[in-house]
């Protein structure tokens, strides 16, 4: 058996004759952050949107935990451990951040109303509320009005909505996009905190994030594989720097030093 959490074999997805994915094989390793990077339109959404189940694979097969994913549910898979954020754990603005993550422990704990009408689980909702958020540092912040949070926090909220859906494999699509420097700085060390004793699989196109906390680097082009390895490996890959030509290739040598 292998230690691959996650296998795709040959994945493949076309729109109408265009192939976005095309013959993927992406191996990732329990306990690994891997990165899925590439120029813009590479595919990276749409094998994500695959990977959930949000879209149907044309051609191929997913593999989680040794187990053939490909033709299971969405909802399956969430209940497997593999969770997207930002998706399914949208935060709502106008309730408070303690609030969201409660919402978020009671999709994942069932929707047999009743069953919270007792003060006792309420109490250990509420207790296991506050864990989340200690653990994306938002403790101070739980009566805060989620909307009235920074952009950062709000990201930090909204991986504590995904932690409340016990991840095994937690799917980030972008994670520090459109951030400052400040939030970055902070929503990565927390994708690298909340990574014990899970796996993260991250699209990510700042290279500075990928550099310091990917253990693996995957780099697509044009809807199929064109690296893997380490940063040190796919960052002076020459196939991968003429993929990166032009604005992006100085960011890419940017990140070593
Ligand atoms: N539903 C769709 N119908 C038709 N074409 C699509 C659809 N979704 C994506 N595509 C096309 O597939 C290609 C890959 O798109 P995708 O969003 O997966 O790229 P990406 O790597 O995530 O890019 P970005 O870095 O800009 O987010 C693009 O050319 C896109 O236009
Ligand atoms: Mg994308």
């Amino acid at each position: 058996m292998s230690n691959f959490i996650l296998e795709t074999r040959e994945l493949t997805k076309e729109f109408k004759g265009f192939t976005a994915v095309n013959k993927v094989n992406l191996n990732v390793r329990q306990g690994h952050i891997h990165a899925l990077i590439g120029p813009n339109g590479a595919g990276k959404t749409t094998c994500f949107n695959l990977l959930t189940k949000f879209l149907a694979p044309t051609a191929g097969a997913i593999v989680f935990n040794g187990k053939d994913i490909t033709d299971a549910h969405p909802a399956r898979i969430a209940r497997m451990g593999v969770i997207r954020s930002f998706q399914i754990s949208a935060v709502f603005p106008h309730l408070t951040v303690l609030q969201n993550v409660r919402i978020g422990l009671q999709r994942q704990l069932g929707t047999t109303f009743h069953f919270w009408r007792s003060e006792r689980t309420l109490d250990q909702l509420n207790g296991r509320a506050m864990a989340l958020l200690a653990e994306v540092d938002l403790e101070s912040f739980a009566d805060t009005i989620t909307a009235d949070m920074p952009y950062g926090r709000k990201r930090a909220l909204e991986i504590a909505t995904t932690l409340a859906m016990e991840p095994e494999l937690m799917l980030l699509d972008e994670p520090t996009q459109g951030m400052g420097h400040e939030d970055v700085h902070r929503v990565t060390e927390l994708i690298k905190k909340v990574s014990a004793g899970r796996t993260i699989l991250m699209v990510e196109h700042n290279m500075s994030v990928v550099s310091g906390i990917c253990d693996r680097i995957s780099v697509l082009q044009r809807g199929a594989m064109l690296a893997e390895g380490s940063y040190a490996e796919v960052s002076t890959n020459p196939q991968v720097m003429e993929a990166y030509m032009g604005s992006e290739a100085a960011e890419l040598a940017g990140a070593h030093g």
